[in-house]
């Protein structure tokens, strides 16, 4: 039998080439522990691996470092942050989006305080049963924290994986078999780095649009790459496309400069969290955008009006501001001053609300996310 050349190599090994080149390349993340420091007997803290994991879901590794440093700076362990004050954490998540994670976070890093004795689950199957671990989380922190064999599939796995196999089928249709494949190529060894040098490769190199093939460590094992063009894979079924809605916020200015804030509800979309007062508008209606919807009668003026893409939704907020003068908060309600304003649990269409109506007023000290701007409850 004639030897197998590089080129008629397939996907099924790709671990050895794709672990040498995680060596060399993997990206430096302040959860990460490096392969030389694993070498040196260093394992990753399986909270700090967790932690990440949930602040990561539908954000990006450049938005969520320095709101992972700034978590572990005041919580460095998950006895710390089961004792913390829950609005503590809803103002510290405050800008990070999908605020529900925070909440979860908060009873997860309770329930391994008061059922684990502070120690994670150390199986896929125990983590999965904590608050806000889902199947792709509790996979994640197995490999990661623990090394075991899971195969751990983001949105950045998919894609590699639905072109190094050249899975045609449209995703989310895909997905059953693109968990098959990773599995299938998830090493007894070293799994944990694999995990993590698979979703780098997706990261840097394996990208949705204009992969970088030539640099690519498993370009010879590619089958869409062998077929011609790796940037048409995975396939995507067109998504449903969000509603438009309407609103209105009003910013209320003390004499001082303080503006006038509640808090949400605690259910339902960005369920309490601080925001200024508006219509009542949501995912699927329409609110009021004049100043008759206003909580209380003030001399409103219109200042203009801002945009917020939420998940399911898009909003469009008509913004009202009114002096009023050294006025008490009504019921319900507090005055935040200029200086304190951005350490409240503030979600960022709240922050593009006030903005619009005290320029200035938000540029303040809290890290952001950078890039989109799309945010769920
Ligand atoms: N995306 C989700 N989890 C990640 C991780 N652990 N490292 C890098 N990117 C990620």
């Amino acid at each position: 039998m004639p030897e197998r050349s590089d080129s008629s190599r397939g996907p099924a090994d790709v671990a050895p080439a794709l672990l040498a080149w995680y060596d060399r390349h993997h990206r430096e993340l302040p959860w990460r522990v490096s392969p030389a420091r694993q070498r040196r007997g260093e394992r990753p803290d399986p909270y700090r691996v967790w932690l990440s994991e949930i602040m990561l879901q539908q954000t990006t590794v450049a938005a969520v470092k320095p709101y992972f440093q700034a978590f572990t700076g005041k919580w460095p362990t998950v006895g710390a942050l089961a004792g913390a004050e829950a609005d503590d954490v809803m103002k510290a998540w405050a800008g990070l989006g999908y605020y529900s994670r925070a909440r979860n976070l908060k009873k997860c890093a309770e329930t391994v305080a008061s059922e684990h004795g502070g120690a994670f689950p150390r199986t896929a199957e125990g983590l999965r049963a904590l608050p806000g671990v889902g199947p792709y989380t509790a996979a994640a922190i197995a490999a990661i924290a623990f090394d075991l064999p899971e195969a751990v599939v983001d949105g950045n796995v998919e894609r590699v994986v639905a072109r190094l196999f050249a899975i045609e089928t449209p995703l989310p249709a895909a997905k059953a078999e693109i968990r098959l494949r990773t599995a299938e190529i998830t090493p007894a060894e070293r799994p944990g780095d694999f995990a993590q040098a698979m979703m780098d490769l997706g990261a840097t190199i394996c990208t949705p649009r204009r992969p970088n093939c030539m640099l690519c460590p498993v370009n010879d094992q590619c089958v869409a790459l062998k077929q011609g063009d790796p940037e048409l894979l995975p396939v995507k079924m067109a998504k449903a496309e969000r509603p438009a809605r309407r609103g209105a916020a009003f910013v209320a200015v003390r004499r001082d400069g303080a503006v006038l804030l509640r808090k949400r509800p605690p259910r339902g979309l960005l369920a309490g969290m601080a925001e200024v007062p508006t219509s009542n508008w949501s995912a699927r209606t329409d609110g009021a955008d004049d100043a008759a919807a206003a909580p209380f009668p003030a001399p409103w003026r219109r200042t203009g009006s801002i945009g917020h893409v939420f998940t399911h939704f898009s909003l469009e907020l008509a913004i009202w501001r009114a002096e009023m003068g050294d006025a008490d908060a009504p019921a319900g309600y507090w005055w935040s001053r200029p200086q304190t304003l951005m350490d409240e649990a503030l979600p960022t269409v709240m922050k593009k609300a006030i903005e619009a109506a005290i320029p200035g007023a938000t540029q303040k000290r809290r890290p952001e996310r950078n890039g989109g701007n799309s945010e769920a409850a």
